[in-house]
């Protein structure tokens, strides 16, 4: 399975500070908020991805993570020149794609907690889609997904006014290679963009849409606006400081799932020393 991350946009909720540079480059707490996704994408057993960012970023993000193949993956990028929506991903990525089935994830958003990486492996590769589900407060501001008590979708839609449920549809979808057939077919949506709910429904129409739930056991955050972003660093540095483990280290990832040895692992820290981030990763087991 191949992954996408989507780290385009305009970022204009975080302006000023996203003026002169890309929102997943901001920091979340003690690592780029891209860090984050890719991290997730890892260890949902995904090692070769594609980074879609706005073309004035895209040199910025490859200074920073380079092709993947220090972190035994590889890392390509493409371009999305205008923020038409998340679905021009599949556009923008159908070469990269090619005949495999493929995960996207969204450059802002940050999953983290127990049961995570298996949950996301076992639904890696699916026949159809799959969309998670996430109990939030404020479900209007996101895509809503409703279900049946066997767990079969009925509806999802884009930031409703009245949700049909209190299930938000988090930024990571896993599709089969239909989607590069799907994305072909849907119109931008009022607020002028190819909308991601808009290939759920396709999925859906065809009864090929599943949902899985992230629990209370995982978090979700976004990162869209100063008080989000905010209380997503906050949420790192908690975590970290009492734990002594980090949060969406994409070297810690990568060993751990085997995708490189100790001694590459050790290769890697020795330029993070001195913040104190490539000594978390020489003591690592
Ligand atoms: C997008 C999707 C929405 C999803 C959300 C997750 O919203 O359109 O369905 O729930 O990401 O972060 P946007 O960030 O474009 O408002």
């Amino acid at each position: 399975m191949k992954g996408i991350v989507l780290a385009g946009g305009s970022g204009t909720r975080l302006s000023p500070i996203t003026l002169a540079m890309s929102k997943q480059l901001m920091p979340v707490y003690d690592k780029p908020m891209i860090y984050y996704p890719i991290t997730t994408l890892l260890i949902s057993g995904i090692k070769e991805i594609l980074i879609i960012t706005t073309p004035k970023d895209l040199n910025t993000f490859k200074e920073l993570l380079g092709d993947g193949s220090a972190l035994g993956c590889s890392f390509q990028y493409a371009a999305q020149k205008d923020p038409n929506g998340l679905a021009e991903a599949f556009l923008i990525g159908r070469t990269f794609i090619g005949g495999d089935s493929v995960a996207l994830i969204l450059g802002d958003n940050l999953f983290y907690g127990s049961g995570l990486s298996e949950l996301l492996q076992s639904n890696s590769d699916p026949e159809g889609g799959v969309v998670f589900g996430y109990h939030v407060n404020n479900p209007g501001r996101y895509g809503v997904v409703d279900f049946n008590k066997q767990g079969k979708v009925i509806s999802i839609e884009e930031k409703p006014h009245k949700p049909k449920s209190n299930y938000a549809v988090p930024g990571i979808y896993f599709y089969d290679n239909t989607v590069i057939e799907k994305v072909k077919h849907i119109r931008p949506s009022r607020r002028g963009e190819l909308e991601i709910t808009d290939i759920n429904k396709a999925y859906l129409d065809e009864d090929q849409l599943q949902v899985s739930i992230l629990d209370k056991g995982i978090a979700w955050l976004d990162t869209g606006t100063f008080g989000s972003l905010m209380q997503a660093s906050q949420f790192v540095q908690v975590i970290e400081e009492r734990q002594g483990l980090k949060i969406g280290s994409i070297e810690e990832a990568a060993y751990k799932m085997g995708y490189i040895s100790k001694k590459e692992l050790h290769g890697l820290a020795q330029p993070l020393l001195k913040s104190g981030y490539g000594e978390y990763l020489m003591q690592l087991d």
